[in-house]
Parts: structure tokens; sequence; C-alpha cells
């Protein structure tokens, strides 16, 4: 016992600084060779690992879509709700603006889903504004995907935000799937960015419908309209307002920048709506007025984070909600421990993005190209 301590400390040491020339590291060096030696040809080094495979960003694109990530996805929520996946909070590190670095953001966010070969680790760097003056683009981001039986990382994935929209889509598809009826068939968009066109393929694979389209920006929602049409072959029109979009749809995907809400409670039909929210994913952001909250069956993605960073937040700082008003975390509803839609309530669906979905795009990111 006392042998293999002594063995873990200079291994310990040897991994932290591997290029070190003090006196202590080499005497550490050498007595780690001979320990490793005395105990056979069992290796303790840490160069037993093959490198991690690195994916660029064009083989990313070209082999993923939202529909790969759609089943396993449903998996990780059911999981979740079960308490089988680690999920630490997000970690954030600001890089303030100096003559060497940022303005930028870091985000760090991983999970690991029980009994699955693999676990994930995403960076996601964000609000880089400074790189338009060198021609880059504001954001960049990598998966790396780790062998859950060894440790060693397997591949890491530049994906700049790629994979973080398909497992973000693949969640409203679940919320869809789970929490609306098939006579919900009219589904509006409000805000027609690179989330919404995720969400629009993920609602197609789930069934059908006849899409409304609502930006500020009205050309962009008239590109996501043609665009969208075209690629999923179903009807697509824009709206000229918020309250026209709300007055029409069954099923309403909100994805903004989350700055102001979009919409409001006289808005929505009274034969029962859905709202899928997943433009909330930090605590300065509410897209859904409190009214709605309070008068809907209210579904987190996971409660320890929209109560921090999602459309809960707002409403328990406004005390006009309180966690035990949560209806259910969107795996119960995924396991059966609850219903979803029953008849003709509004429902919420906070979705602020989970380490459980990033697991899991990690894992079919790894299944499908480390074929390749
Ligand atoms: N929940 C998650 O897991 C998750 C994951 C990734 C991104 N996001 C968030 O989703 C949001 C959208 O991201 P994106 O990349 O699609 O953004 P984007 O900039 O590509 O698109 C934003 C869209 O919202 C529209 N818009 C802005 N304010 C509006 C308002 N008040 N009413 C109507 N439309 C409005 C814009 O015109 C645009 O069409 C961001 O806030 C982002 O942080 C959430």
């Amino acid at each position: 016992m006392e042998k293999r301590s002594k063995i873990q400390e200079s291994t310990d040491l040897f991994i932290s600084h591997p290029q070190s020339t003090s006196s202590v590291a080499v005497k550490l060096r050498t007595a780690l060779r001979r320990t490793t030696s005395k105990i056979g040809s069992r290796s303790l080094a840490t160069t037993g690992f093959p490198p991690p495979r690195l994916f660029d960003y064009d083989t990313v694109t070209k082999n993923l879509t939202v529909n790969d990530a759609i089943s396993s996805v449903e998996e990780a929520f059911a999981a979740l709700a079960k308490g089988n996946v680690e999920v630490p909070m997000p970690m954030h590190i600001g890089i303030h603006e100096s003559s060497v670095a940022g303005p930028g953001d870091c985000h760090i966010k991983g999970g690991y889903v029980d009994s699955t070969p693999t676990f994930t680790v995403k960076l996601a760097c964000v609000s880089f504004y400074k790189n338009s003056e060198k021609g880059l683009p504001p954001g960049s981001g990598i998966f790396i995907v780790v062998n859950a039986a060894t440790g060693a990382p397997l591949g890491v994935f530049q994906e700049n935000r790629f994979m973080t929209d398909l497992r973000t889509g693949a969640a409203g598809a679940v919320a869809m799937k789970h929490c609306s009826t098939p006579e919900q068939d009219t589904v509006g968009f409000i805000g027609t960015g690179a989330i919404a066109r995720n969400m629009a393929r993920a609602a197609a694979a789930v069934r059908p419908f006849k899409g409304v389209a609502y930006a500020l920006d009205h050309a962009m929602a008239e590109d996501f309209a043609k665009e969208m049409g075209e690629e999923l072959g179903m009807p697509f029109e824009v709206a000229s307002s918020a309250e026209k979009l709300c007055n029409i749809s069954d099923v309403i995907f909100t994805q903004t920048p989350g700055s102001s809400t979009v919409l409001e409670k006289e808005w929505l039909k009274d034969t029962g709506v859905t709202i899928i929210a997943s433009g909330s994913d930090q605590p300065t952001k509410q897209e859904i007025p409190n009214d709605v909250l309070v008068a809907s069956k209210y579904i987190s993605d996971l409660t320890k984070q929209t109560s921090k960073v999602g459309e809960l937040r707002g409403a328990l700082q406004a005390g006009v909600m309180s966690e035990s008003d949560v209806y259910a975390e969107l795996g119960q509803v995924v396991n059966g421990d609850v219903p979803g839609r029953e008849g003709h309530e509004i429902i919420v669906v906070d979705l602020t993005g989970t380490g459980a979905q990033d697991a899991a795009i990690g894992q079919v990111a790894w299944d499908k190209l480390s074929q390749l």
C-alpha cells in the first residue's frame, strides 16, 4: 500500500510538471522510473493513451444533424430525472480586457449519464467582441469526449456552438413530443436565428406542422420561413407581430436573446398552448412574463438551473412563484411519472440547457464520427 501511494505521489508530480528540470522533479522522475521497473511491465507512466482524435468544424457540421441527437437527449432527460446524471453547475471564466486579452467569456459545462461509455466537458467562448477587428467570429467552442472506463480523452470536437445548437434543438423536440398533442398543429417561432432553425428541424422530427415565424428583425423572419419551408417541406408564414403569431399558434418556441419578454397572456389561444422557451440561459434574461408562468403548468429542464438562469428565476425573484410551483422536470414527463398535456392548460417548458444534453450529444458525436 505504501509503495503504491509513493508511486501515486510521484506520478501526480510527474503529470503536473512533466518538463520540470528542478532537482526535486529529476529525483522524482528517477524514483518513478526505478519503482515502475521494479513492479514489472505494468505501466504507471502517462504515455499509455493514444492522443485524442481531433474533429474539425467541417467534419463535425457535415456529419451531425439534430435528428441524430433527439433519442439520446430524450434518454438523458429520463436519466436526469432519476438522478442518474452527474451535472455540475456550469463554470464561468471572465476574460477582462487588457493589452493581451479579451474582453470575452468562457463557459464550461459537462456531464455524465450513468452507465454510458463516455463523459463530456464542453468549453464555449463567447462575447470576444474585438475578434471582429481581426476578421474573426466572437465565439468558438470545443467538446471533449472522454472514455468513462479509463478517463482518457477520446476526441476533441471543434464545433463552435454547432453541437450546442443541436442538443438545444433536440431538447425542443423532447418537450414538444411529451408536452403537446398532434392536434396542436400550428407551431410558432418567436426569434428566428440559429436556435430557431434547430427547433424547427427538431419539431419536424416529432410531427408535421404549419409554421409561423416572427422576429424583431423582419428580414430574418422572412429568410427563416423561406428556408425552413423549403428544407422541411411544410408551409411557413411570417406574422407581422408576436401578437398575431400567438393568436394562431398551438405550440410556441421562443428563442430570442431574452432581454425583454416576447409575448403576453392575453394573446394566447384559450384552447391550450405549449410554450417552449430557450432564450433565457443567463441570470439577466426573461422571455415569458410572470403572469403566464404563474398561470401555467411550469416544467423545467433542471430546476436547480432554471431557478438561477431560466424563466423561473424572474418569477422567484418577484415572489410570485416558489420552487414548489414547479409542476415537473422534463425528464419526469418523459418517464411518465406525471402527465404532459391533459386539457386546455398553458404549459411552459423552460429549457436552459443542461450538462446531460451535452453528455448525450458528445456520445452521439463520438459514436458517429469515430467511425469515419
Ligand atoms: N437554452 C439553451 O440551451 C440555449 C442554447 C444556445 C443558445 N441559447 C440562447 O438562445 C437565444 C437565441 O440564440 P440564437 O443564436 O438563435 O440568436 P440569433 O441572434 O441568431 O437570433 C435571435 C433572434 O431573436 C430575434 N429577436 C430579438 N429580440 C426579439 C424580441 N424582443 N422579439 C422577437 N424577436 C426578437 C432576432 O431578430 C433574431 O431573429 C440566445 O439568447 C442564446 O443565448 C440558449
